[in-house]
Order: C-alpha cells, then sequence, then structure tokens
C-alpha cells in the first residue's frame, strides 16, 4: 500500500505558529506531529509516501530527506496553493501512478492501527472506504449518509446535517477517484473538496463503504487541539532521565534529555524535557513538553508546548504555546495561571 500524506495547507486557525512552519512539524512531546503518523504509516507495512508540501514545505522534504525516518519510501509533491484536498490528489496523481492509496491528512492523528483497515480495503476492494465518528457538532465536518452499511451521500460541512457521522481525514481510495478528483468543480469555498470526489463516486454507483472509529482521534486545527494531543502523548512517556537533577523533587513520570540540568525544582509528571536545557526555582507540569535547549527561571508551567530555544523567567503559565526562541520575562505570581501563545521570536516583558 502506497499513502498520500497532505502535509500542504496555510494552517491559518494555528496562526502564528504556521506563519514560521508548516502545522505537521509542530512538535508533539518534542517530536514532530508528523513522524507520529509516520510511525503509524510503518506500523502498517506501508512502503512509500508521497508527501504533498505547500510553499514552506521545504523544511519537511530537508528532515525526511536527511533523517530517512521508519525507513518508508518518501516522495515530495509542491502544491502551489492549497485549493483543496481534492486538488491534492490531482496534483499526486502521477507520483502514486494513479493507483490505490491511503490519504491521510497530516494533522490527523489516530489511536486505532491502520493495518486492519488497509486489510479489509484489500479484502473488500470497495472504491473508497471512508473512516467515520460520531460527533457533536457535523456541521464543521464532512458528513456522511449511511444506508443499509453503504455511505450513500457526503456532504461538505452540512448547515443541515443529515447525520452525525463526520467524516475523519483518514480515507482509503481505488484508482477510480483519480478521475472523480477531475470531474469536480470548486464548491463555494473555493476548493476542490474531497467530499465531492467521493459523492462523484457514490453517484457513479461506486462502493463507498465505512469504518466507524472508537478510539481516540484528534484532528488538530486549532491550539487547543494541539495542547490536547500533547497531554494524550505526555501520558504515554517512560520515565528516563539522561540530565542532571539537583535538590529537586519529582512526582510523575518525567523525560530529561541529554545535557539537561534541574536545579531547585518541583516536577509533577507527566512532563518532557530536550537536551541542553537549564532549568531552576520553578514548578513545572503536569503536561508540559519543552524543546532543546529552553532557559527557565523561577517560573510555575503546566499544560504547555514550549519549542526550542526560548528563555523564560519570572513566568506563571495555565495554558500555553511558546515558539522557537521566545524571550519572556513574566511578574512571577502577578500573572498567575496565564494563558499565552507566542509566536517564533517574540519578546515579551510583563
Ligand atoms: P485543513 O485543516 O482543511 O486546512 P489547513 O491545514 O490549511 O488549516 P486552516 O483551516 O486552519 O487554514 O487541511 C487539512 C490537512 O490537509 C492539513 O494537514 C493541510 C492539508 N491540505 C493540503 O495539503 N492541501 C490543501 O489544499 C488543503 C486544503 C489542505
Amino acid at each position: 500500500m502506497q499513502a498520500l500524506l497532505l502535509c500542504g495547507g496555510d494552517g491559518t486557525r494555528l496562526r502564528p505558529f504556521t506563519y514560521t512552519q508548516p502545522k505537521s512539524m509542530l512538535p508533539l512531546v518534542n517530536k514532530p506531529l508528523l513522524y507520529y503518523i509516520l510511525e503509524s504509516f510503518a506500523a502498517a507495512a506501508v512502503e512509500k509516501v508521497v508527501i504533498i508540501l505547500g510553499p514552506n514545505g521545504q523544511v519537511i522534504e530537508d528532515l525526511l530527506t536527511t533523517e530517512h525516518p521508519y525507513g518508508l519510501k518518501y516522495e515530495f509533491v509542491y502544491q502551489p496553493e492549497p485549493l483543496g484536498l481534492a486538488h491534492a490528489v490531482q496534483v499526486a496523481g502521477d507520483a502514486l501512478q494513479y493507483g490505490p492509496f491511503l490519504m491521510y491528512l497530516g494533522d490527523n492523528l489516530l489511536a486505532e492501527p491502520l493495518r486492519p483497515l488497509i486489510a479489509r480495503f484489500e479484502e473488500e476492494k470497495p472504491d473508497a472506504l471512508v473512516l467515520l465518528r460520531e460527533v457533536k457538532n457535523p456541521q464543521q465536518f464532512g458528513v456522511a449518509l449511511l444506508e443499509k452499511g453503504k455511505v450513500v451521500r457526503v456532504e461538505e460541512k452540512p448547515k443541515v446535517p443529515r447525520s452525525n457521522l463526520a467524516l475523519v481525514g483518514i480515507y482509503l481510495f481505488s484508482a477510480a477517484i483519480h478521475q472523480a478528483v477531475r470531474r469536480i468543480k470548486p464548491s463555494w469555498r473555493g476548493e476542490l473538496e474531497i467530499t465531492d470526489a467521493i459523492q462523484e463516486l457514490i453517484d457513479q454507483g461506486k462502493t463507498v463503504t465505512s469504518h466507524r472509529l472508537s478510539g481516540w482521534w484528534k484532528d488538530t486545527g486549532s491550539v487547543m487541539d494541539l495542547l490536547e494531543a500533547n497531554k494524550y502523548f505526555l501520558k504515554k512517556i517512560t520515565p528516563r532521565h539522561d540530565g542532571e537533577v539537583k535538590k529537586s523533587e519529582i512526582s510523575g513520570p518525567l523525560v530529561l534529555g541529554k545535557g539537561s540540568q534541574l536545579k531547585n525544582c518541583l516536577i509533577k509528571g507527566p512532563v518532557a524535557i530536550g537536551a541542553g536545557c537549564k532549568i531552576s526555582g520553578s514548578v513545572l507540569g503536569p503536561y508540559l513538553s519543552v524543546g532543546d535547549e529552553v532557559e527557565i527561571v523561577n517560573s510555575r508551567i503546566s499544560n504547555a508546548i514550549i519549542l526550542p530555544r526560548g528563555q523564560i523567567k519570572e513566568l506563571s503559565l495555565a495554558t500555553g504555546i511558546l515558539g522557537e526562541r521566545v524571550k519572556v520575562v513574566g511578574s512571577g505570581s502577578k500573572n498567575k495561571d496565564s494563558s499565552l501563545f507566542l509566536g517564533a521570536d517574540a519578546v515579551v516583558k510583563f
């Protein structure tokens, strides 16, 4: 099985973080979001991954060609503009050799393994197998209507949804999708919608089946989704201390990277700290991940993602994401329980 992984898109809801890097590069427990997806591909014996990149995608190509993670074969296709998910399928046609593939949106995370889904697709040979999830707000998703187990209608963000079954951003397609994405027209929002291409398959009498997800699934479209996903993966960390701990108290799981120093700290795990960090006089966690080479002094931080090379002093942060190289000087307990979302290189003094 080959996969099409979509890492283009503007990621407008995740600004300012997506101004400096693609959404899929944002770290969850100090590992790019994209790596969790690639790991699940490797576990499902996917061999080749065609990756859709936007204009800022070079960083992903550089990383994967240097690191070659998970022993997968990577091919990169640049989509000049994010003209929709079905447009991404159009531009990837050649790379996919117009054959069947697993399509995966680069901001979706799934607990369920992909292998049984691929096996079912290969055995039953439908033209599409879509993943569905019951949601409370179907208006915000592509929505599917089922009859006798078959998908009979799909609609993108309907005002009056016909069901509460949302399409999750993971699909399996036969070669028929390559013609379907060429037959549809842009939607009212100017995008070539994958739901319209699926509807096109249905209208042609092709078989569209579904699988109802039960386990954890996250579409990391917003900062709060990102923090929730970070929390989910933090709960799974295995404690490991490769750094130096002085006069500190640790409860709950802690990962402390090489060359990092903790002094006079209280750690309430799960907390993950990268390499080369210097942290003193601080209360950290729960649910905190800190990238490499961050300095934290006299602060109190929980439920946050801190990207590499920041400098943080006297900050009391209850929720937040701090971009690369931020410099923040808080006002100690005066800004207690604040939430803060700062893009790369921001300098803030309270
Ligand atoms: P979306 O979440 O629909 O779009 P986005 O990532 O640009 O975010 P926002 O709505 O906040 O602006 O996209 C889902 C995934 O698909 C995401 O990983 C980006 C990718 N994508 C493409 O690769 N090409 C496209 O044309 C579009 C629309 C999305």
